[in-house]
């Protein structure tokens, strides 16, 4: 029985969000399948890539490397404080980690599972790169606040896409930026859907209503491809001859974490707990459950290596905090480490 707990974005500290909505109701499932002999291995780590690293990173004038591992010892002796019992905390900078991404990126690209689209995205000509949405910085369609981003105005909290910012500019050299052509592999989840993913879903009857409720509202909306890899520095680089400054996509990757992690505990005997007759159960927050009822099932389908599939994965909604929505960015959360530092007696006990 493999059990994990959502890999902690290591660009901040973990909250009691994130304790009471996956890693505490993990660990308190993991300790009664040990009561009850079963054997169970219990598997989490830091998830270190992504566009909101490099920008932390760059804010703090550190490189990505400096900023997660600073946040990865923190998770994971903050995790240790609070006696989560997992088998193994992980990382996804591991080298075992790339390689085991890598090496499912190039089997499924091998057996044809991808689709390559060409799209136009921007470009900083004077910084050299293809801009992330969040690296995009302009007017707000909306509310006119002349410092959205790409992908959201934090004014009027407006979703957005870079074309519709009025007088876009680059957050790396200020300049405005150009599209330029770019190629990328997508999953494509919409012929998935007929193939694997509605029976799939549909035979889930012991799932809780909350997932089974979203997954069904993305299947009705009809599901679209999605773009695997990213025009990125920073990540697992697309194992592809001349394809360079191109990562996979930190969604496709950071579950196979799960995987390398499990590789990490158990070198010689890591296929019994993902092949066979294994469970695979996933404790996680609300928004991870497009990622694991979803894709990451459709991935292992198309890799049919003999992996099993999520059976199980129980999501919980979010915790409020003085009726509030949890947010470390807003400053309205209790970050975990410091809820132990101000009551050191709650360590010993
Ligand atoms: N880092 C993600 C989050 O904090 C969770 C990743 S779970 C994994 O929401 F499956 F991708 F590993
Ligand atoms: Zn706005």
């Amino acid at each position: 029985i493999t059990v994990t707990a959502a890999l902690p974005y290591a660009n901040g500290p973990v909250h009691l969000g994130h304790l009471a909505g996956a890693y505490l109701p993990a660990d308190f499932y993991v300790r009664w399948r040990r009561l009850r002999g079963d054997d169970v291995i219990f598997i989490c780590g830091s998830d270190e890539h992504g566009v909101p690293i490099t920008i932390r990173a760059r804010k703090e004038g550190i490189s990505p490397q400096e900023l997660v591992d600073r946040n990865h010892a923190l998770i994971r002796d903050t995790f240790d404080r609070f006696g989560i019992s997992f088998d193994h905390y992980g990382r996804t900078s591991d080298p075992l980690h790339h390689e085991t991404a890598s090496e499912m990126f190039s089997d499924l690209l091998q057996k044809g599972a991808f689709t390559e689209e060409v799209t136009e995205q921007f470009y900083d000509e004077e910084a050299g790169q293809f801009l992330a949405d969040r690296y995009i910085i302009g007017t707000c369609p909306v509310c006119a606040n002349p410092n959205a981003y790409g992908d959201q105005c934090e004014k009027c909290g407006s979703t957005l896409s870079p074309q519709e910012l009025k007088e876009p500019r680059s957050a790396l050299s200020g300049n405005p930026p150009v599209l330029r052509p770019t190629k990328n592999w997508y999953l494509p989840l919409d012929r998935l859907q007929n193939e694997f993913l509605n029976q799939y879903i549909n035979s889930r009857d012991n799932w809780k209503t909350n997932v089974l409720g979203q997954c069904r509202s993305w299947l009705n909306e009809g599901l679209r491809p999605r773009a695997m890899t990213r025009d990125l520095d920073w990540g697992v680089k697309v194992p592809v001859a001349g394809e360079d400054g191109k990562v996979l996509y930190v969604w496709f990757e950071a579950p196979i974490g799960y995987i390398s992690i499990t590789r990490r505990l158990k070198p010689a005997n890591w296929q019994e707990y993902w092949t066979g007759d294994a469970e695979l159960i996933h404790f996680i927050g609300k928004d991870n459950i497009v990622f694991h009822c979803i894709i990451f099932p459709a991935m292992l389908h198309l890799y049919d290596h003999g992996f099993v599939v999520p059976k199980q994965v129980p999501a919980n909604e979010f915790l409020n905090l003085e009726g509030e929505k949890i947010s470390t960015s807003r400053n309205c959360a209790v970050s975990l480490h410091e809820y132990m530092d101000e009551l050191p007696d709650r360590e010993d006990e």
